[in-house]
């Protein structure tokens, strides 16, 4: 199969070129800027991506790359920081700029105008000897540039953006003229080879995975009933802290498919060492600790089976496990069953089959296995659950009127078009009661926050500008419905400074 390296000087694009490559059917990884040009040879990419980045090559301590991967004989296309780089390495004078080139600007690319997405305050003031201009802006007169010959190509702007006009042609021609490569990664192949891969790592041998539920964990189940029919076993902990009918649904998904599936109804035993607690951090550990307990139980001897995680591609690249080729560390807090090393080491070894993937990879291999889109398009939910969106003791009281309100909220906000909404939305019951009145009689109801955000990675999110009929009508909805609710609030801050959970 066809490969393009992706090499990361910290820019925050990183995924989305090799995302960008992988759409046009050709397989791409990030690896850091650092590697050796001996270590990438190993690697035998057709091609390399040198990313952007916040320095600035003329500085010191900034982040070079390995000389010798412009001796590798192969297409380099550089963007951003990469171009300054791939100027400096070659030869070329990279300097301050007069002033910053920010947003969608025009530029004539190839004698042809077209918006295109800078970022940049550093600009390549001197080509390399043998490369020639291919673009500039009013304020940038180099704004992309190539050597033919060498098949070196690189470009100021972004094409990886959706801003940038027919940027993916530009990738496009880097792989497919520069580096002459066929499309070779197709999603419906890889499906089939992640079962042969699974086939020949367990052989006969039965195979256990601690089912949340979530996309990545759900696909994983879905791949293993297709690859070792009736090897596998998903256990499925149901800690009582899901969303309104949660647990039968997935129950209803799993138990049809060619594998054992059980589900563990744990919630008197969570709620009972959750009783009288009420602080954020030291719930999320009773929960992490309650769930490793009760998964444990149910397996009496590890060493027969192994270990399935729904590891995907962006934990490996976060934990920078690609380049150790070490397991990947997933970070504790996405991963509330994230269990402890010692406790793995017991099995006859771990499968990891969507290490390689992206999040829309594997919710389109979880389509193409015919998994409803209630769980491929499921929203991230926390490991501990309602736990954390509880705000103080988590009682079965409070776990009811917080499912309910929340399903009323997610009903109503999944009437928007798909497209429009939220990437996450879900309600928080406080520790907060205010009066309010019902017909002629004082009310002492519980505050109920709503919140709903826009992010692309979890890591920083704005919050939603949800339309105001929508908020009336679900607040009305709530208050109408769920008597113990005395007053509905909308979350507006961003993260930072907030999270995006409230515990
Ligand atoms: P925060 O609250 O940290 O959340 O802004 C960022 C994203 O992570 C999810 N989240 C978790 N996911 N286990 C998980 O698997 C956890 O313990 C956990 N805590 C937060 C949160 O829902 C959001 O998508």
């Amino acid at each position: 199969m066809s490969k393009i390296i992706v090499l990361d000087f910290g820019g925050q694009y990183k995924e989305l070129i090799a995302r960008r490559v992988r759409e046009l059917n050709i397989y791409s990884e990030v690896h850091s800027g650092s590697l050796s040009a001996e270590r990438i040879r190993n690697m035998k990419p057709d091609g390399l991506i040198l990313t952007g980045g916040p320095n600035s090559v003329y500085l010191a301590n900034s982040q070079l790359c390995d000389p010798g991967i412009f001796e590798l004989g192969i297409p380099i296309l550089g963007i951003c920081y990469g171009m300054q780089l791939m100027a400096h390495m070659l030869g070329g004078v990279v300097a301050p700029g007069e002033v910053r080139e920010y947003g969608v600007v025009r530029a004539v690319y190839r004698g042809e105008e077209r918006n295109v997405l800078m970022s940049h305050f550093d600009r390549v003031k001197t080509l390399p000897d043998g490369f020639e201009c291919t673009a500039y802006t009013d304020i940038c007169p180099i704004a992309a540039f190539e050597n033919r010959h060498k098949r070196f190509y690189a470009a100021q702007f972004h094409p990886e953006v959706t801003h940038t006009e027919r940027g993916i042609e530009i990738i496009g021609d880097f792989l497919f003229n520069a580096c002459e490569l066929t499309a070779d990664y197709f999603l419906t192949d890889i499906a089939e080879r992640l079962c042969d891969d699974i086939r020949k790592q367990v052989g006969g041998n039965r195979v256990l995975l601690a089912l949340s539920g979530g996309v990545d964990s759900s696909v994983v189940a879905a791949l293993l009933a297709k690859a070792v029919p009736g090897q596998a076993e998903c256990v499925f902990v149901d800690h009582g802290l899901m969303r309104l009918n949660e647990g039968d649904e997935i129950e209803s998904v799993f138990s049809k498919r060619d594998l054992e599936f059980k589900r563990i109804n744990a919630e008197e035993r969570f709620l009972a060492v959750l009783r009288g607690q009420t602080e954020p951090e030291t719930k999320r550990k009773i929960i992490g600790e309650e769930f490793i307990k009760t998964f444990i139980d149910t397996v009496s001897e590890p060493g027969e089976y192994f270990f399935a995680q729904g590891t995907i591609y962006p934990d490996v690249i976060e934990s920078g496990a690609s380049e150790t080729g070490g397991a990947a560390v997933i970070k504790s807090h996405h991963n509330v069953g994230g269990f402890p090393e010692k406790y793995k080491s017991r099995f006859l070894g771990i499968t990891e089959p969507l290490r390689g993937l992206f999040k829309d990879e594997v919710r389109q291999i979880g389509r193409m296995l015919g998994l409803p889109n209630a769980i491929v398009e499921r929203q991230p939910f926390p490991g501990p659950g309602l736990g954390i969106r509880i705000i103080g003791e988590v009682t079965p009281d409070k776990l009811d009127i917080l499912r309910r309100a929340d399903a009323i909220f997610r009903e109503e906000t999944d009437t928007l078009p798909f497209d429009t909404r939220p990437d996450q939305y879900f309600a928080v019951l406080t520790n907060l009661r205010t009066v309010g009145v019902i017909g002629d009689a004082r009310n002492y109801g519980y505050l109920l926050a709503l919140r709903a955000v826009q992010t692309d990675d979890f890591m920083t999110c704005k919050y939603s500008k949800l339309p105001h009929e929508l908020l009336d009508h679900t607040a009305q909805r709530i208050t109408n419905e769920i008597p113990e609710i005395g007053r509905v609030v909308y979350d507006i801050t961003d993260k930072p400074p907030a999270t995006l959970e409230w515990e």
